[in-house]
Order: structure tokens, then sequence, then C-alpha cells
């Protein structure tokens, strides 16, 4: 473990990669106490999901012996009133299964709250006056987790004042302190490079953990261990098998209550940079020469840095946008994106993108990755289709061949699929196509955990092989951005209008018929 340092404006993201190499990696148990302060501890995202996650962490003894855990906002409260609001929102929302409510009053036990304002050093002084009279009273030792679930734009406040209030260095050699910074990691290149700049200003790149909850779901992961475990994917996993590979993120939900923010972001910036370029650089990548943050990592950044960039006549053919119109989804109708509470009524945001990307590396040349994601689609489901190349001389009459494909399920109905020809029972040779599934439900019953518990029992125990790198999310940026450039300067263009429900606009089928290929809907 390494103490974190203070004042750091020189050091490079791979500086920061080598100095990683002795993170704890695998499942070793928590042996330190620790104290989490979570900045935002009034918002949705940090009742939803953050706080069920701690709790679901302390059931399993993996947030350390003992622990504190502060929350931080505006809204002035009593610890007393937060461990209700907590409680009731764990209760009703909760993703980690029923709460004991034994269990969640030993747990509540350990919540405590303090009010303040993200760009004020005084608050930030009483809030590290705070943290010590805890420490002593609960003799938690100097280890200390800072997570930003606030809306973005306070991040760089919150990261100068820790820095300010001499938060950021560990108070001991042996003690550590650490970050997480919560998606989304800026709006645009620019804006994320000057975010890692503040952030390395204050942090040593090994104390930041930048989230993305996808890689902490276990059919994420399963990527890794399904090519790198098994001898008989791997050698297929090339351009001179693989067609080509359909990755899709499909969502029933509208924006909800999110209209205001989803209106400065959109699908691209909110799903593609983030959720699916994820996907993507796992189902890409090159073997790693071992399972740590630094091998992982550099890997997966190779991958976008071959991703070829997106120039103007790019963004215009082999980009596709949409943005949903009322329609009917599960059975009931939904309003239009436009009709949201929240949203401009003549809102040109895309809820909706299709788009291929070409990956120019040996394994990948020639391989077009199509890549979908979008809001109020016909079914809530994401995965990835790797189409094999069709079987090269067809000996039987009639031309009688099927498809082979593997089917990833990432979500919700978790699984692996594969589906290939098979003779039809008869006289006649007639070739049928039949699939072997594979479901986590079935193999390993309901027993999944939260993806933010397996991230944040990850970055308790100093592994971040899980969490982005600084240079990674700057290379995602760096694809998506010239296409963020090109929708806001054609400000008049029309955005396709798809009905709620379906499976996007037109326009995006018609992204792989001009090459003879179809979605493969869920
Ligand atoms: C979030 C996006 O990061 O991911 C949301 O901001 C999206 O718009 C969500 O709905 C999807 O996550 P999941 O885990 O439900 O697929």
């Amino acid at each position: 473990m390494q103490p974190g340092d203070g004042m750091n404006t020189t050091a490079t993201f791979a500086d920061a990669a080598v100095e990683e190499k002795g993170a704890a990696n695998g499942n070793s148990g928590v042996r330190e106490p620790v104290t989490v302060v979570l900045f935002g501890a009034s918002g949705d995202l940090a009742k939803r999901k953050v706080i069920p996650a701690m709790y679901d962490l302390a059931q399993h003894k993996s947030l350390g012996p003992r622990y504190a855990i502060v929350g931080f906002s505006r809204t002035p409260m009593s610890d007393e009133s937060f461990r209700k609001t907590v409680e009731e929102a764990a209760k009703s929302i909760s993703e980690v299964g029923p709460i004991d409510p034994k269990k969640w009053e030993e747990f509540a036990s350990n919540l405590y709250y303090q009010a303040g304002e993200y760009g004020n050093l005084e608050d930030f002084k009483k809030l590290a006056k705070r943290l010590d009279a805890l420490s002593a009273e609960k003799d938690l030792g100097g280890n200390r987790l800072f997570y930003l679930s606030t809306p973005p734009e306070v991040y760089p406040h919150i990261v100068e004042q820790l820095g300010r209030a001499g938060l950021a260095k560990a108070s001991s050699p042996d003690a550590w302190v650490r970050i997480i910074i919560e998606k989304p990691f800026g709006r645009d290149l620019a804006s994320a490079k000057e975010l890692n700049k503040i952030v390395l200003s204050v942090f040593d790149e090994k104390q930041v953990y930048r989230i993305d909850h996808y890689l902490g779901k276990d059919t994420v992961q399963n990527l890794l261990v399904l090519r790198f475990s098994n001898g008989i994917f791997e050698p297929l996993w090339n351009r001179n098998y693989v067609d080509h590979v359909q990755i899709t993120a499909a969502e029933t939900l509208g924006v909800e209550r999110r209209g205001g923010f989803y209106e400065t972001a959109g699908a691209l910036r909110d799903m593609i940079q983030s959720h699916v370029l994820q996907l993507t650089s796992l189902v890409a990548v090159e073997p790693p020469a071992r399972f740590d943050a630094t091998a992982v990592r550099n890997e997966k950044l190779k991958v976008l840095q071959s991703a070829r960039p997106y120039d103007l006549g790019m963004v215009a053919t082999a980009v596709v946008r949409g943005q949903y119109g009322p329609g009917v989804v599960d059975g009931k109708p939904v309003p239009g994106y436009r009709q949201e509470p929240g949203v401009n009524p003549h809102s040109r945001t895309e809820t909706f993108v299709a788009m291929e990307l070409l990956i120019d590396n040996w394994r990948w040349a020639g391989v077009p990755f199509y890549l979908r994601t979008g809001k109020r689609l016909a079914k809530r489901s994401t995965e990835v289709v790797i189409q094999f190349k069709r079987a090269p001389h067809i000996v039987f009459r009639e031309r009688l061949v099927e498809d082979n494909r593997l089917v990833l399920n990432i979500q919700p109905d978790e699984g692996i699929c594969v589906s290939f020809g098979v003779k039809k029972p008869g006289t006649e040779m007639g070739i049928g196509n039949v699939a072997m599934n594979f479901s986590y439900r079935q193999a390993f019953g309901d027993g999944t955990r939260s993806a933010y518990a397996t991230l944040l029992g990850d970055c308790v125990r100093g592994d971040a092989t899980l969490f982005d790198r600084g240079d990674s999310v700057e290379a995602a940026w760096a694809l998506v951005d010239p296409i963020l450039d090109v929708w806001s300067a054609a400000k008049t263009a029309a955005v396709p209008i798809y009905p709620a429900g379906s499976w996007g606009p037109r326009e995006s089928e018609l992204l792989l018929e001009r090459s003879g290929r179809r979605w493969y809907n869920p």
C-alpha cells in the first residue's frame, strides 16, 4: 500500500501505473479500519446505490473491522435524520436485496453527517476535525476514502478544498487516502484534461479511482475470464474468424427525473463514452501479461488508441443519432423525450446512438464494431454479439448454411449463447439453427452482488484494475469529441425521431444494411 502524498503536478499516468504494480489483487480480507466520506450524500445516487453497497460490504466484513461513513452535502441534517433518510431509501430502492432491520441498526450506528458547502475551506476544516474526532473515538486509524457523488460541476471545488484542508495526504506512512470520482469525468476532452490536471495537482494517480459501474458487473468482468481462462475462444477471436461485433446497451426507461442533466449530456456522452467503450475495450483487448491494474489498463488503453478517429465524413456515414418520440413501452403509452420534465420542447439532444467503430490493429483490421445504445427501446438488454464468418465453402445442396454467433448477455438475463446449424431430423438434408445456452442464474443462483459493492470493495483493498485511468478517460473523450463537434456545429440538422418502444431510427438499420448485415435484436 502506498501512502497518499499531497501535491504532485508532474506525475504522468504511466508513472502512476508503474507505482501501482504492488496494489492488492484478489479477495484478501480487509483487516484495517476505514473512514469513508461521501460527498453528495443526500443525492439520489448516494442513497440508491452507494450506501446500500456499503451496507452490503459491511455485512461481508469487507469495509474493515471498524468503519465510519460520513455523509457530506449542503442540506443541514443531524446524524439521526441522515440515518433515517438513507434507511428509507435503502429499504425502498436498494439493489442489495432485503435489508435486515437488526443488521441495518448496527450499520446505521456507523453513519454520520456533516453539512457544508463544497467550495468553503472552513467547512472542510470542520470536516477534518470531525474525522479526527471520530477516528480517536472509534479507533479508526488514518485510512480514508473520499467518494464524489455530487453533480460534476463541483468536483474541482471538492478536490481543491480537500487539498487545502490537508485531507489529501495520509496522516502516517502506513495509512492511505483514496478518492473515487463518479462519471461523467468531464464533458469533452478539454474538460476531462482540465479535471485530471486539478485532481492530479492534489492527489497522485495511484490514489484516484475513476468509477464506471459497468466494470463492477460480473458479466462484464466475465468478458476477460471467458476470453483468457479458456483455450477454445481466443484462437477464433480475431479478423480471421470474426465477421463483425455488435454491442448493444438498450434501455426501456426514459430519462425519468433527469431531464435537466440529460439535456446537457445525451446518449453519446452518457453511455457511449463510458460504458459502451468500456465493453468495447474488453471485447477487443489483447491478453494482458497479468491480471493487475497496470497490465490490464495498459492494454485497454491501446484499444482506444487504435480506434480509427472520426472525421467529418465518417460522422456523416458511420454515426447515427436519434431521439425518442411518444410510443408504447411494456404495453404502456409513454411520452416523447421533448415532453419529459426538464426537457426543452425543441430539444435536439440524442437519446439513441448507433455507430460503426473500426479498430486499426492486427487483430481487428477490417472487422467493424457496431455500437448501439438508446433509451425507451423495445427491450432492456445489454449484449455483445460476436458474429463469425460463414463457412468458406458450402458443400450442401441449396447452399444450406447457418450463422455462427456467440452472444454474451451482460444483463438482465445474464448468460452466454452459441448458435450454430445442425442437421434437422428426417430424410431430407435440412439444416436448422440451434443454440447452446449458459445461464448465470441457473448455474449460480441469484446471489450476484451489486456492481457498486464490488468496486467499493476493490477500492478499499487498493485494487484499481476495474477503475478507469486518467489516460483512458482522455482517450475515450478524444474518440467521441469529433462527433460532438460535428453535431454541435450542425445546429439545424434534423435529429431522427424513433417511436418509444422501437429499436431506434431506420437510419440505424441502414448503417448495417449497406454492408449486407443486420442488427440482432435481443
Ligand atoms: C448511467 C447513465 O451511467 O448508466 C444512465 O447515466 C443509465 O443514463 C445507466 O440509465 C445504466 O446503467 P445500468 O446499470 O442500469 O445498465
